[in-house]
């Protein structure tokens, strides 16, 4: 019997479509030989849905419009040790059992562990990082605290937090100083440059940190890299093996906004907000690429050891994709973050290496039912005696 692979992907993000190109990628990647195949799209407003019709990218403006026009809602449960999902307007279909999930889901609210806390409540083995790896992934503030402990090269930075931003500025406005601008302020939650900030000097530090404020109650500010090449790695694996893939250079937009917000020069404003689309961050076909970068062997180095410690720190599983910042001026290699569920699954850098994005796909499903087997093992539950103490006598 085949294997069913349920594809969760949408959710409430802001990265909504971006995943579902993504996860449309990989629904035409996966072995239908070895598969049976479920797209299970999950609307703005968190609802699942399946049909046949999520095969076909182009049926998708409409479905974010009014999924329930053409699509079935569905309820997924847990019905003993099976996992199904049955349409709810049709109890009396018969439900579809699901093996294991496959998320394809970005940003906020769903590859921030949400959607792993889910699928780890329903006891069903998936392809993705756990509620932690997820979660650490998502809050680039916690995320940077880790990286700092664990001596991961990095730039500058500290936190603000909204609730004693005005009581303690002087404070804050201290730290900024300390490491000099112009500084990048980014809201801790965010993808896709949504809500970045360039503070070319003080005296824009209170306006630009309150811009920020509006998306997220915590904001991170770190150093500007001026003459910055960005640079990607993925890695695939799980907390006992991991690899590294080829490493890419992009250029995407951002680059642009040197010319655009660089403080010494070009345009007006340094408001990064849409400079860059999503499309493009996410890997998709706006992005420049060279692979293999162009880097010097002490650099590439650096870059692989630090992913696959990015990896384990961060407690990441299945494939995710590590950034990092090159200081074109030092040469100096900082690393800036992880996506745990990269755009388009970083295909094109396994490719490199020879891995086919549909063997890239077994790999992951391996992985996912190694993981649940090993888990299996573990005690999570032992028989006690103590609810006995409370019988009524
Ligand atoms: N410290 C920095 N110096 C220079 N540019 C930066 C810095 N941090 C971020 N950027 C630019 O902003 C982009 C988005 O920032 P990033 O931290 O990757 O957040 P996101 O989650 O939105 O991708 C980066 O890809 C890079 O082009
Ligand atoms: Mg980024």
């Amino acid at each position: 019997m085949k294997i069913c692979v349920a594809v969760f992907f949408g959710g409430k993000s802001t990265e909504h479509e971006i995943s579902c190109i993504s996860a449309n990628q990989v629904l035409h990647a996966l072995n239908s030989e070895k598969y049976d195949v479920l797209p299970i799209y999950i609307s703005k407003e968190n609802e699942f849905f399946i049909g046949d019709e999520l095969f076909d990218l182009a049926n998708y403006a409409d479905f974010i419009k009014d999924p329930g026009r053409t699509l079935q809602k569905v309820a997924i449960y847990k019905d003993g040790n099976a996992v199904k999902v049955r349409p709810v307007n049709g109890m009396f279909k018969k439900p579809i059992n699901i093996d294991v999930a496959f998320p394809v889901v970005h940003g906020t609210n769903v590859e921030d562990g949400s959607l792993a806390g889910f699928l780890q409540m329903l006891d069903l083995p998936f392809t993705s990082c756990d509620v932690l790896g997820g979660s650490l992934g998502q809050d680039k503030a916690v995320m940077k605290d880790v990286f700092k402990a664990n001596d991961i090269p990095m730039v500058d930075y500290f936190i603000v937090y909204g609730n004693d931003f005005e009581e303690n500025y002087e404070e804050y406005l201290k730290k900024a100083k300390k490491i000099r601008f112009p500084l990048i302020a980014k809201p801790a939650n965010l993808g896709s440059s949504i809500g970045i900030e360039v503070i070319k000097k003080a005296d824009e530090f209170k306006e630009k940190i309150e811009e920020c404020l509006k998306y997220d109650f915590k904001v991170v500010v770190e150093d500007m890299i001026k003459d910055l090449k960005e640079v990607n790695i993925s890695v695939i694996g799980n907390q006992n093996k991991a690899r590294f893939s080829p490493i890419e250079e992009v250029s995407n937009g951002f680059l642009d906004f040197d010319k655009k917000y660089n403080p010494n020069g070009g345009a007006k404003g340094s408001k990064m907000k849409g400079a860059k689309s999503a499309g493009a961050s996410k890997g998709m076909a706006s992005t420049v690429r060279i692979v293999p970068a162009k880097l010097e062997a002490q650099q590439k180095k650096i870059i692989e050891e630090t992913a696959l410690k990015v990896f384990k720190v961060l407690n990441s599983f299945g494939l995710v994709r590590i950034d990092f910042m090159i200081d074109r001026k030092s040469g100096n290699v900082y690393c800036n973050e992880i996506n745990t569920i990269p755009g388009s699954l970083a295909f094109y850098l396994w490719k490199h290496a020879g891995l086919e994005f549909d063997q890239e796909c077994d790999e992951m499903i391996e992985n996912a039912l190694n993981r649940y087997a090993l888990k299996a093992k573990k005690t999570y539950s032992f028989d006690t005696t103590i609810l006995e103490n409370y019988r009524k006598k």
